[in-house]
C-alpha cells in the first residue's frame, strides 16, 4: 500500500487548529440521530487530537442540499449526539470559512472541539472549488481526513484541502485503509468475495473487477437470478434483469480466463409471493422453479457448499445479502454463511472484511458483525473501492 501520514507523524500541535473531515451523514428520524456508528468511528481521532492540545474543527456534510442553506440539513442537529458520544461540550459554528470561524477559533481553548456547518451548503464544496478550499484552510494549521466513507467524492473538504495544508489520515481512515489493503490490496490467498443484492446493474463494475482479483466469487441475491438466466435456467417470475444476461455471460467468461470460480446457487428457496413464511414456500433445484414462483434465497445445500468454499479460503470480502434477508425465512442463507465466516474468523483462518449499507444490516441481523475482522462504515466508497477505483480523498493523502 502506498503510504500516508498519520496522527503519529504530528509534531507539537498544542493550540494549533486542526480541520478534521469526518462523516456525519447520519441516519436521523424526527430530528434525532438513530445510529451513531459514524460518530463513534470519529472518536479516536478527535480524542487523540484534543489530548495533544489541538483545537479541533469538525467538517462534514449532511444530505444533499445542493449548495443551499437548508435548515433541516443543518449540522447543528447532530451537536447533541456528538457531545453525548464524546462526553464533552462541542461548539457549533454556522459557517465553514471567514470571520465567524476565525472568531470561534479565538474563543476555543486547546483541546476544545467545534462542528462547522454542513459543507454542502456551499456550492464550491461539490465543485471542489480551490477558492472555497483556500478560504476554509485559512483558519487552520493542518488537515486530517477521517472520512473514508466520503473519500469517493472529490470535494473541497475531502480532496481540495489536502493539497493546501499538511494532510494526515485520521485513525478511522488509517484502520479502514489497512483493513481494505489486507482484503484486496495484498490479501493472503485464496480470496473469496461474496457479492449479493438485488440488481446486477448496480454492481457491474464490482463484478468485472472482482473476477480478475479473487479465486472464488459467490454471487447471491436477485443478481444471481440474472446469472442463472444467462446460463439458460428458467427463473420463473424471480427478480431478473433479462437484458443483462449477455453482460453476465461476459463476466462469466472473464472469470473463466482469470481462473476465478463463480458460485451460483444450485438449490433455491422459492415462493409464489413475497411474504413472511408464505404457504407456497418450498426448496427446489434451480432447474425446477415453476413459472409462477420466484427465487428468494439460496437453498440449504448450496449454502453448506459455500461454507465449505470459505473453509478453503484465507480472505473474504463481503458486500450484499444472499437472499431477501429482510423477510423470514429468506434470511437463512445470509445468516448461515455469515455465521460460518464469523466462526472461521474467530478460529483465525479467515480475514473477513465487509461493507455497504445492506451488508452491515445483514451481518448485524445474523449477530456476527462484531466477529468479522473489519466492517466498513462506508456505502458508495466501499463499492468504488471494490470496483478497483482510486478514491480521490485517499489519493490526496498519499505521500
Ligand atoms: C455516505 O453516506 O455514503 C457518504 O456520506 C457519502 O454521501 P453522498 O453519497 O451523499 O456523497
Amino acid at each position: 500500500m502506498s503510504s500516508f501520514k498519520t496522527l503519529d507523524d504530528l509534531g507539537d500541535v498544542t493550540g494549533k487548529v486542526a480541520l478534521v473531515r469526518v462523516d456525519l451523514n447520519l441516519p436521523m428520524k424526527d430530528g434525532s440521530v438513530t445510529d451513531d456508528t459514524r460518530i463513534r468511528a470519529a472518536v479516536p481521532t478527535i480524542v487523540d487530537l484534543t489530548e495533544k492540545g489541538a483545537k479541533v474543527l469538525l467538517l462534514a456534510h449532511f444530505g444533499r442540499p445542493k449548495g443551499e442553506r437548508v435548515s433541516t440539513m443543518s449540522l447543528s442537529m447532530v451537536v447533541g449526539a456528538v457531545e453525548k458520544v464524546l462526553g464533552k461540550e462541542v461548539m457549533f459554528v454556522p459557517e465553514i470559512a471567514g470571520p465567524v470561524v476565525e472568531q470561534s477559533v479565538g474563543i476555543l481553548r486547546a483541546g476544545d472541539v467545534a462542528i462547522l456547518e454542513n459543507t454542502r451548503f456551499w456550492k464550491g464544496e461539490e465543485k471542489n472549488d480551490p477558492e472555497l478550499a483556500k478560504a476554509i484552510a485559512a483558519n487552520a494549521d493542518f488537515y486530517v481526513n477521517d472520512a473514508f466513507s466520503a473519500a469517493h467524492r472529490a470535494h473541497a473538504t475531502t480532496e481540495g484541502l489536502a493539497k493546501l495544508l499538511p494532510a494526515y489520515a485520521g485513525r478511522s481512515m488509517e484502520t479502514e485503509l489497512t483493513a481494505l489493503d489486507k482484503a484486496l490490496g495484498n490479501p493472503v490467498k485464496p480470496v473469496a468475495a461474496v457479492v449479493g443484492g438485488a440488481k446486477v446493474s448496480s454492481k457491474l463494475d464490482v463484478l468485472k473487477h472482482l473476477v480478475t482479483q479473487v479465486d472464488h466469487l459467490i454471487i447471491g441475491g436477485g443478481m444471481a437470478n440474472t446469472f442463472l438466466a444467462a446460463k439458460g435456467v428458467d427463473v420463473g417470475k424471480s427478480l431478473c434483469e433479462h437484458d443483462l444476461t449477455g453482460t453476465a455471460n461476459e463476466i462469466l467468461a472473464a472469470a473463466d480466463s482469470s481462473g476465478c470460480t463463480v458460485h451460483l446457487p444450485y438449490d433455491v428457496v422459492v415462493s409464489k409471493e413475497f411474504a413472511a413464511n408464505p404457504p407456497s414456500l418450498r426448496t427446489c433445484n434451480v432447474h425446477e422453479v415453476a413459472a409462477d414462483e420466484m427465487i428468494l434465497d439460496a437453498g440449504p445445500a448450496a449454502t453448506e457448499a459455500l461454507g465449505d468454499v470459505l473453509k478453503t479460503c484465507r480472505t473474504l470480502v463481503w458486500n450484499g445479502p444472499l437472499g431477501a434477508f429482510e423477510m423470514v425465512p429468506f434470511d437463512a442463507a445470509t445468516v448461515a454463511l455469515a455465521k460460518t465466516a464469523a466462526a472461521l474468523t474467530i478460529e483465525g483462518t479467515l480475514v473477513s472484511v465487509a461493507g455497504g449499507g445492506d451488508t452491515v444490516a445483514a451481518l448485524n441481523h445474523a449477530g456476527v458483525a462484531k466477529d468479522f475482522s473489519y466492517i466498513s462504515t462506508a456505502g458508495g466508497a466501499f463499492l468504488e473501492w471494490m470496483e478497483g477505483k482510486e478514491l480521490p480523498g485517499v489519493a490526496a493523502l498519499l505521500v
